[in-house]
């Protein structure tokens, strides 16, 4: 270390016995070494500004400066000096820490407004704080549902989607992505006693495409079933702000909405909105909420003070419109230019020595990897980290038993399938 500090290495076991080592596959994870490639190679994505927060055009420390599409700072509240005044005043007033659950002693009046207010936007008769928009999903799904039950989830669902699905004591089943006629045929199949739980996201972050929601809320109607959209995306968008299920126009037949307070309410956690007999629920029985320290008092300020503005000036949601066409127009106008996808092109993780994107020189855009979602088509959003190719379809393993491969001719690199859990 520089300053001479000394750093314990992972400490040896005292009895080599030839167990397997549990760190093993931690330590020699390819995804973290191809992170670490990509931090000393100053990849956007691993970038860190020079000073403060990052603005749409931000000076890095390796002394470039980059544009940053890939923010979820939607309709540009982070920065603004009311949200700041407000997270301010409570820290001032209630600490830098909530210091304790919920359920014991960290639940303050901030709480208990922004659960109001969220409740109160969406119409719905309460919302319950997480932590995180994850951490929403998982609280709402992982107790929804008995033995017996099915929780149906599109399979381009965010991760923590499927995770919180998973997490739950009824059947998880899948159907293909946005596909209503995947959807019935499952539905058809499954025992009329079941109950049953649709699960979507309202705009998929990846695409930007938005869920055939006025058709889900038919099915959801013809077969009895709930209907919970995760509207993280959503949420602070359209035309209140109420996210894609208003846009719908069938926002009173969704049954639980998830978001996260990070996309357009200018701070950090999550919500669960819905009947007050289910957030009783989830207060009562989620781990999430029961065991984890309440939301900061600076984040929980900030969210309401976000809202309100919005709610105040409902222009800021349209210009915010009005610029997403834009974008969309002028990339279509540009037209395709896919970065060159030769074989000899590195996967991501790369499993062929370099890593070293194949992005232009002064053109990195900034974003994740690759989707969050556990399915087996996987997008890039302009992602610095993988090979080129606009979609990453990895096909089956071979017979023999060979790693997945790109099916994107003339690519063909072998690539691995991210873990859902791993991919934030
Ligand atoms: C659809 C969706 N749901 C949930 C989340 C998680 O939100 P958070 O970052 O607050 O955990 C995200 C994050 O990007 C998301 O895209």
């Amino acid at each position: 270390m520089p300053d001479g500090r000394t750093i314990y290495p992972v400490p040896s076991l005292p009895h080599p016995t030839g167990r397997r080592g549990p760190f093993g596959s931690l330590m020699a994870n390819s995804r973290a070494e191809a992170f670490r490639q990509h931090d000393r190679a100053g990849v956007a994505s691993h970038a860190v500004p020079a000073a403060g927060a990052p603005l749409p055009e931000t000076l890095f420390a390796d002394g470039r400066t980059r544009v940053d599409l890939g923010r979820n700072n939607y309709p540009g509240l982070a920065g603004d000096p009311q949200i700041i005044g407000a997270a301010v005043a409570a820290l001032r007033r209630y600490d830098t820490s909530s210091s304790g659950s919920r359920v014991l002693n960290g639940t303050t009046r901030l709480h208990l407004t922004l659960e109001e207010e969220l409740g109160d936007h969406a119409r719905t008769e309460a919302a319950v704080l997480t932590s995180s928009g994850i951490n929403a999903n998982l609280a709402v799904l992982s107790t929804t549902g008995a033995p017996g039950d099915v929780l149906l989830v599109d399979t381009h669902a965010h991760a923590s989607v499927h995770a919180a699905a998973a997490a739950s004591r009824a059947t998880v089943v899948r159907f293909r992505h946005n596909s209503l006629e995947s959807l019935v045929s499952r539905l058809e199949r499954l025992d009329p006693a079941a109950g049953l739980v649709v699960v979507i996201d309202g705009v998929y972050s990846m695409t930007g495409e938005t869920a055939p929601l006025a058709e889900l809320a038919e099915l959801r109607d013809r077969w009895s079933a709930r209907l919970v959209v995760d509207e993280a995306h959503g949420f602070g968008v359209g035309a209140t702000g109420r996210g894609a299920a208003e846009a719908a126009g069938v926002d009173g037949r969704v049954d639980a909405t998830t978001i996260a307070v990070s996309k357009s309410l200018a701070s950090v956690g999550g919500a669960v909105q819905t009947p007050g007999a289910v957030t009783d629920g989830v207060r009562a029985s989620a781990l999430r909420y029961v065991f984890s320290a309440a939301n900061d008092p600076a984040a929980v300020a900030a969210a309401p003070a976000a809202l309100r503005v919005l709610r105040r000036e409902p222009e800021r949601m349209g210009r915010l419109r009005a610029n997403g066409d834009l974008l969309r127009r002028v990339l279509t106008e540009a037209g395709p230019r896919p970065p060159p996808c030769p074989a000899a092109a590195p996967r991501w993780p790369c499993r062929r020595g370099t890593t070293t994107p194949p992005w232009p020189r002064g053109v990195p855009p900034i974003g994740p990897g690759s989707t969050p979602t556990p399915s087996a088509t996987r997008r890039c959003r302009g992602a610095p980290v993988c090979c080129g190719c606009p979609s990453w379809r990895p096909t089956r393993k071979n017979s023999s038993g060979g790693p997945a491969r790109c099916s994107r001719r003339p690519c063909g690199s072998p690539g691995r399938r991210p873990r859902a859990e791993s991919v934030a």
